[in-house]
């Protein structure tokens, strides 16, 4: 693990993102908002893995959107390297865009169609300007080999291939412009489960190889734990706990967290029972605790225009 002294890499500060509800039939009034990152600080040192995890809703991916600029962030400071992101002008953006990638979390979706498994890995060469057309195609290939990708199928289509499979071809793609942070959505989560970790021990293997630092989203505590040297906890918006791996997972402080592991799912069908029994007493007791800090109303979306 390589480190630049105390400097973060990333730091996140009192992130935000609103998203207006809007109503009226004449005009279009916002009469709320969902606040989906509600105040969010962490950072994230060089090399490192924090993993991101909280249930479904809890503003993850927001998080990671903001923190790229595919979505603008409502208010908060995004540093990356020392620089506000968040306050660059378009080329600006576009230059740290080429330190900063994403790979999404299902590769059925985030894979053009009609482009072919080439095109769509050095299509970021491509925008960016990188190398010669010949530059570009050998680096295509030496990308596809670097993630466990057949090269000789560079000009077959998306489709053609598995969930895995596919999902090497999106990690190549993120990899192209020799980014320093990743941020994985997910990575895994749409793909099979005989398939997952060999996903994972491949961005393990593609971390120490080319030093590369990620932020790690997952609703499943047990991915993250496997993943992350440190672990957030998200819930509605906020951070609820954040510290090393180990101990968010082995000693969880927050009703919150304790509820998430709860619901990792274990083949035993006694220990099903036990942790449903478990469940069960986190729920009540996440229920008098947000009852006494007055949790906001349940958000209806369908109103979103
Ligand atoms: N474009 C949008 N417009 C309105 N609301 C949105 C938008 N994107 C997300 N939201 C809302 O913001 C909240 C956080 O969503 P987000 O996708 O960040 O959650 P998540 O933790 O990534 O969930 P999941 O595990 O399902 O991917 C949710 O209530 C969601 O409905
Ligand atoms: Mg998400």
């Amino acid at each position: 693990m390589s480190s630049n002294g105390d400097t973060p890499l990333l730091e996140v500060v009192d992130l935000k993102k609103y998203f207006p509800i809007k109503s009226g039939l004449l005009v279009d009034r916002t009469v709320d908002y969902v606040r989906a990152v509600d105040g969010v600080s962490f950072s994230i040192m060089e090399g490192e893995t924090l993993g991101l995890v909280g249930e479904s809703g809890s503003g993850k991916s927001t998080t990671g959107y903001c923190i790229l600029r595919l979505l603008e962030p409502t208010e908060g400071s995004v540093r990356f390297e020392g620089r506000e992101v968040t306050e660059l002008g378009r080329e600006d953006l576009r230059r740290v865009r080429r330190e900063m990638q994403i790979v999404f979390q299902d590769p059925y979706a985030s894979l053009d169609p009609r482009m072919t498994v080439g095109d769509i890995v050095g299509e970021p060469l491509v925008v960016h300007g990188v190398g010669t057309r010949r530059d570009r195609g050998a680096r295509v290939r030496e990308l596809l080999d670097v993630v466990g990708f057949d090269p000789t199928f560079v000009n077959r289509y998306p489709h053609e291939f598995s969930g895995g499979q596919r999902q090497r071809i999106g990690i190549a793609r993120a990899l192209a412009l020799n980014p320093k942070l990743i941020v994985c959505d997910e990575p895994v989560s749409a793909l099979d489960v005989s398939i997952q970790a060999q996903i994972l021990n491949l961005l393990k293997d593609l971390q120490d190889e080319f030093g590369l630092t990620y932020l790690f989203i997952a609703h499943d505590l047990a991915v993250v734990r496997a993943m992350s040297d440190r672990i957030a906890v998200m819930n509605r918006g906020e951070l609820v706990e954040l510290g090393p791996a180990e101990e968010v997972y082995s000693t969880p402080r927050e009703e919150y967290t304790k509820a998430l592991l709860a619901a990792v799912p274990v083949p035993d069908p006694r220990k099903m029972k036990e942790r449903k029994v478990e469940r069960r007493k986190h729920r009540h007791a996440l229920a008098e605790q947000e009852a006494i800090v007055g949790a906001p109303p349940e958000v209806e979306i369908e109103r979103v225009v």
